[in-house]
């Protein structure tokens, strides 16, 4: 990313992911599919949330194979880092800094009411640190410390992002204009995949039944295996609406792999049965990550290139952050 003067006038956006295992198809449908789209108009800074991992309990070498992953990852989805920022959270001591000082501007009563926090502890219930308590504080200041415009996420970082919001208006509000105060950017459709197994719950890679989620590095074999397991409903009728959790959350897989609007794709599987819709679902997710299995194999396995690119992206992002700080440590009354 470049400093041209055109560039320098394009909106910002910031976003990340965790390194915790293979992304799957609800982060990829949910957010990085739209990394890869905003990319061409916006400058995007795009991290590796590993700061955020710990929260959680990581076995030291499989979170540090897990980052390279991630990383390998997100540019073998189609993110460019000719284009945009690609680097790791731990990497740009910024987003550390800021989240201390936002932190004695967050109350205690706002953290405690976060969904995630609440389902989180009770999941992790022998860890309740204080870090999983304040994650969303880290979050806000990873956004707000490149005073990024737009936050492209998933539905479930909604709330985070609210937060966000207030605290940068909070902090304005008390120093004067300081932050950009970011819109989320969440998608119209596939902002929820849900779960294969069970339609009720989102996908999620911590699942225990590897049967509700589809890995974007998963074989054509598994991918189209898992669909057709896929819970549905006793209908038989290929028709989004109330009650079909299952077939819905197939149709809006459908839809945004194919680029098929939902009333398109009722018609085609008009009077098929849910065998040859959920075989059809099944391909069509296929095809369309097969590309991101490729390019995956070759990007991780030159780990040279891979950490020059995440250290060029850091030395950036360094840059950009510290203008940031820079005024927020004057209104806050530090002396440099
Ligand atoms: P994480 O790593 O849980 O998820 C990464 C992105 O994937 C989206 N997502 C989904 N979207 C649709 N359907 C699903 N089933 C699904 N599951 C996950 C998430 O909404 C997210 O956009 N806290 C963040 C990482 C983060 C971040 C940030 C994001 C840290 N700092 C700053 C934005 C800005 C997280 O844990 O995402």
């Amino acid at each position: 990313m470049s400093n041209t003067p055109e560039q320098q006038k394009k909106k910002i956006i910031l976003s990340g992911i965790q390194p915790t295992g293979i992304f799957t198809l609800g982060n990829y449908l949910g957010a990085i599919k739209n990394w890869v789209t905003l990319q061409e108009e916006y400058n995007c800074c795009y991290m590796i949330a590993d700061l955020h991992a710990i929260t959680v309990r990581q076995e030291t070498a499989a979170l540090r194979s897990g980052i390279l992953d991630a990383a390998a990852l997100v540019l073998a989805c189609g993110v460019d880092p000719e284009k945009s920022l690609v680097f790791l959270q731990s990497g740009v001591h910024t987003h550390a800094e800021l989240s201390w000082i936002l932190s004695c501007y967050t109350q205690f009563g706002e953290l405690s009411r976060m969904t995630q926090f609440k389902d989180k502890s009770a999941r992790h219930a022998d860890n309740v640190n204080a870090g999983l308590f304040t994650y969303p504080v880290l979050m806000a200041a990873d956004i707000l410390v490149y005073q990024a415009d737009l936050v492209p996420v998933g539905a479930d970082q909604k709330q985070h992002l609210e937060l966000a919001r207030n605290i940068a208006e909070r902090f304005n509000a008390v120093h004067g204009n300081t932050f950009t105060v970011p819109e989320p950017y969440i998608p119209k459709a596939g902002a929820r995949i849900m779960s294969l197994a069970d339609p009720t719950k989102k996908m999620s890679k911590s699942d225990t039944n590897v049967n509700g989620f589809i890995s974007i590095l998963d074989d054509k074999d598994t991918i189209i295996r898992k669909f057709r397991r896929a819970v549905t409903d006793s209908d038989a009728c290929v028709r989004y609406g109330e009650g079909k959790d299952g077939i819905n959350n197939l149709l809006t897989i459908y839809s945004t792999v194919t680029g098929k609007t939902i009333a398109e794709a009722e018609a085609e599987f008009d009077g098929k049965g849910y065998g040859d819709f959920k075989t059809a679902v099944g391909e069509a997710v296929a095809d369309h990550l097969a590309p991101v299995r490729d390019n995956f194999s070759r990007i991780r396995a030159d780990k040279d290139a891979l950490l020059a690119i995440t250290s060029s992206g850091a030395e950036k992002a360094l840059s950009i952050t510290e203008r940031t700080m820079r005024k927020v440590y004057k209104k806050v009354g530090f002396i440099r």
